[in-house]
C-alpha cells in the first residue's frame, strides 16, 4: 500500500456512493486513498456514470488527489485492490418490492432483511458474493472484503462457511445509529457515549451503555421509555411498551420490532403498502429524485436528501473501519466477524455482530461470555435461519430453502411457509439459477 490505497466498490452506481466518497474525503489525511474504482453491471451503467461524475466533482472540490475510475469490468477493477466494498442489490429495487409484497399477501411481514424477504435476498446475493470472492482469491489475495450487501449477517456467514476466504468484515449502520440515538437522547456529544454491542446483524443488542466511562445502562433504559421512539428511516417507529424495555434489560435495535411487535408492524406494513406503497416502492421514487439531484453539474457535495434513506451514515462505519484497519488503530467498533468464542452460545465459526478491536489483521471480537437469557434463544434461532438459508443459497436445494423459511420466527406455519416459498421462487426465478438447474438425464 506504499503508493496509497486502492479501493474497489462493487455496486458503485448505488445512490449511497456519495456518502462513501464523502467519508474518504474527510479522512484523506489518515487514509490516503489513491484510487477508488466504482464497479457496476451493464444495467447499472447510467447510474454509475451519474454517480461517478458526482464523485469526480466531489474530490475535485475537496482538492484531494483521489482518482475515480468507473468500470463494468469487475476483474479489471479488482486487480491488486487493498479493500473491496460490496453494496449491490441483485435484481435491483424491483426484486426488493417483491420480497416485501408477496409475504404480505399471506399476512406475513414483508421486509428487506427479515423473514421471507431476508431469505430471498440471501438466495439471490450469496452466489454472487461467492463469485466475487473467487475473483479476489485470484486478483487481490491480500485484500479485505468489507460487505454491506444485505442480508449482511447471512452473507458474512456464507463466506465464512462456504468459501476459503476469511478476510471479510460485514458492516451495518444499525449499531452506529443506536450509538447516535443514545447520545441524542442524553443530549451529549456522541464521543462521550460507548455502547457494548453483541448479537447478529439486524438482531444486535446494546448490552451496556456508558457515559464518560460510567455504566448507566439501567438509567438509560429508564430514560428511553420516556421518549418517543426514533428508528432508522426504513423502520416504522412504533413505540415500545415501557415495561417491556425495562424487563428486557438491554437495548433492542429497530429491527427487533418485527419480532417483539409483530402484530403491530404487520398491520402497519399492510396499511402503508395500501396507501403509499411498500418501502421499496417508496425508495424507488426517492432514488429517482436523488439521481435527478446527482445529475446537477453544480452539485459537488453529498446532498442532504440522502439522509432520507435508511442507510444514512453508513460511510462513517465503512470509512472508520478501513481507516482503523489501515492504521492498525485498535479502537473498538461493532462489526460482523467470526465469533471465535466471543458469544458462548453461538458456534465459533459463525458470523456475529459484536464490538471488536479493529487491527490491521482484522477485527478481534471482545468476548462477552453469553447473551442474557432473555435474548439468547431468539439470537440462536436467527443464527440457525441464517445458516440454513446460506446452505440453501449455495446448494439450490428446495427442501433446505423450505426448512429455512419455516424455522424463521416470522412464519406462522409450514404450510404458509411453503406457499410463500413457491410463489417467491417463481417470482424471482431469473435471479435464482441454482434452483432451476436443468436435470441432465443420461
Ligand atoms: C438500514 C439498514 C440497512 C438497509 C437500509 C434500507 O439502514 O441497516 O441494512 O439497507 O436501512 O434503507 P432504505 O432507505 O433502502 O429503506
Amino acid at each position: 500500500m506504499g503508493k496509497g490505497i486502492k479501493i474497489v466498490t462493487i455496486g458503485g452506481g448505488s445512490s449511497y456512493t456519495p456518502e462513501l466518497v464523502e467519508g474518504f474525503i474527510k479522512r484523506y489525511d489518515s487514509l490516503p486513498v489513491r484510487e477508488l474504482w466504482l464497479v457496476d453491471i451493464p444495467e447499472g451503467k447510467e447510474k454509475l456514470s451519474i454517480v461517478g461524475d458526482l464523485a469526480k466533482r466531489m474530490v475535485k472540490k475537496a482538492g484531494v488527489p483521489i482518482e475515480i475510475h468507473l468500470t463494468l469490468d469487475r476483474r479489471e477493477a479488482l486487480k491488486d485492490a487493498d479493500f473491496v466494498t460490496t453494496q449491490f442489490r441483485v435484481g435491483l429495487l424491483a426484486a426488493r418490492a417483491k420480497d416485501e409484497r408477496i409475504p404480505l399477501k399471506y399476512n406475513v411481514i414483508g421486509q428487506e432483511t427479515n423473514g421471507p424477504g431476508g431469505l430471498f435476498k440471501g438466495l439471490r446475493t450469496i452466489p454472487v458474493i461467492l463469485d466475487i470472492v473467487k475473483d479476489m482469491e485470484e486478483l487481490c489475495p491480500n485484500a479485505w472484503l468489507i460487505n454491506f450487501t444485505n442480508p449482511a449477517g447471512m452473507v458474512t456467514e456464507a463466506v465464512l462457511r462456504h468459501s476459503n476466504w476469511k478476510k471479510i468484515v460485514g458492516l451495518c449502520n444499525v449499531p452506529i445509529s443506536i450509538q447516535m440515538g443514545v447520545a441524542k437522547l442524553l443530549e451529549v456529544e456522541s464521543s462521550r457515549v460507548h455502547v457494548d454491542f453483541a448479537g447478529l446483524n439486524h438482531m444486535v443488542f446494546g448490552l451496556n451503555v456508558y457515559l464518560d466511562g460510567k455504566n448507566i445502562t439501567q438509567e438509560f433504559l429508564e430514560e428511553m421509555t420516556k421518549h418517543k421512539s426514533d428508528t432508522m428511516k426504513n423502520i416504522a417507529a412504533i413505540d415500545w411498551e415501557p415495561d417491556f424495555i425495562k424487563a428486557l434489560g438491554v437495548i433492542p435495535c429497530g429491527y427487533h420490532r418485527y419480532y417483539y411487535k409483530q402484530a403491530e408492524m404487520l398491520q402497519n406494513e399492510l396499511e402503508e403498502a395500501a396507501e403509499q406503497g411498500t418501502r421499496a416502492e417508496v425508495v424507488q421514487q426517492l432514488e429517482k429524485e436523488l439521481f435527478e439531484l446527482y445529475k446537477d453539474e453544480n452539485l459537488a457535495i453529498k446532498p442532504p436528501q440522502l439522509e432520507k434513506r435508511g442507510g444514512a451514515y453508513y460511510s462513517d462505519a465503512a470509512c472508520s473501519l478501513i481507516d482503523s484497519m489501515y492504521n492498525d488503530k485498535r479502537d473498538i467498533q461493532p462489526v460482523n466477524t467470526i465469533n471465535n468464542g466471543a458469544i458462548a452460545s453461538i458456534p465459533d465459526e459463525s458470523a456475529v455482530e459484536i464490538s471488536s478491536i479493529i487491527t490491521k489483521d482484522g477485527p478481534k471480537p471482545i468476548a462477552i461470555g453469553d447473551l442474557p437469557v432473555a435474548v439468547r434463544g431468539l439470537v440462536q434461532q436467527i443464527k440457525s435461519f441464517e445458516r440454513v438459508s446460506a446452505e440453501a443459497a449455495v446448494t439450490g436445494n428446495y427442501h433446505t430453502a423450505l426448512l429455512a423459511m419455516t424455522i424463521n420466527p416470522l412464519l406462522p406455519s409450514d404450510k404458509v411457509a411453503k406457499q410463500i416459498l413457491d410463489e417467491m421462487l417463481e417470482a424471482h426465478k431469473e435471479h435464482l439459477p441454482q434452483f432451476f438447474k436443468e436435470e441432465v438425464i443420461s
